[in-house]
């Protein structure tokens, strides 16, 4: 009989308890071995569909297929021991009903081990949040800029700049709240309307460039890494990950080159 207390993973309950309280930290992952590290501070991790354009060089979201999720899901989940782990469903996974939806997150949860999904859309996905929420999955919503819908957006533009378009996206978050979604990811409006919504929707607000006043924040673990060429405006670099690889790699090159590479019989003992 083991002695030791097991871990407990953070809950979807326990998040959807943090309106207005503590702010929640999330940022995403995709890998074992950074969700490892994200996972001693995050109360969930997001295992985003932003992983297309991050780690496989696509131009947008739109193009990232199910199968890939699943598999940077799976990864994450055995990488990780304390954090909600929330999985995207990618572009054309949800969309066309409520019964393709439940298939595709069914599988999400049952081949990764993830506690929950996200998906994009406010007002417009309330009936598939509730049929999901309904059937035991729980769903994370995401409003405002919805990347994979960029192409109808014409790319990744803030929300919220014109005050008329308000209205729809408070409604957006009150309307995945009413459905069921345990928390709702708001990027890309302009800060007054991210507080706006934070006041008035009754689950959690997770900010992306959005306010420091939402319930929590995530970003893109590249981004805040500096792994990236390029980053977000909004985005805060806290490491130097990109430099730093390009000093050990050019290192190495040039230890190749000039034979102080370690070629020593003892090395290899
Ligand atoms: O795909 C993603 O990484 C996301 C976050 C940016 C919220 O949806």
């Amino acid at each position: 009989m083991s002695t030791q207390t097991p871990i407990r993973r953070t809950t979807v309950p326990q998040i959807a308890s943090r309106k207005g309280g503590e702010p929640i930290v999330s940022l995403t992952s995709y890998h074992a071995h950074t969700a490892a590290i994200v996972d001693k501070y995050a109360d969930f991790i997001l295992v985003g569909d932003s992983l297309g354009m991050v780690m496989h060089g696509m131009e947008s979201t739109v193009g990232v297929p199910l199968d890939l999720m699943i598999m940077h899901g799976k990864a994450v989940v055995r990488g990780t021991q304390k954090a909600l782990i929330v999985v995207d469903m990618p572009f054309g996974t949800y969309e066309e009903s409520p019964a393709v939806a439940f298939r595709n997150a069914a599988k999400i949860m049952k081949e990764t081990g993830c506690g929950a999904v996200k998906l994009e859309g406010g007002a417009r996905m309330a009936e598939t949040i509730h049929f999901l929420v309904e059937r035991g999955i729980p769903v994370m919503a995401h409003i405002g800029l919805t990347p994979q819908s960029s192409h109808v957006m014409g790319g990744f533009k803030t929300q919220g700049r014109d005050e008329a378009g308000w209205d729809a996206i408070i409604n957006d978050a009150k309307a995945v709240a009413e459905a069921g979604a345990f928390s709702v990811v708001v990027e890309g409006v302009v800060e007054p309307l991210a507080v706006k919504i934070t006041q008035e929707c009754p689950i959690p607000t997770i900010g992306i460039g959005a306010s420091k006043e939402c319930d929590g924040q995530i970003l893109v673990l590249e981004d805040m890494l500096g792994l990236n060429e390029w980053t977000p405006k909004f985005v805060k670099v806290y490491g130097d990950l990109g430099p730093a690889i390009e000093r050990a790699v050019s290192e190495y090159a040039d230890d190749v080159k000039s034979r102080a590479f370690p070629t020593d019989k003892e090395v290899y003992k």
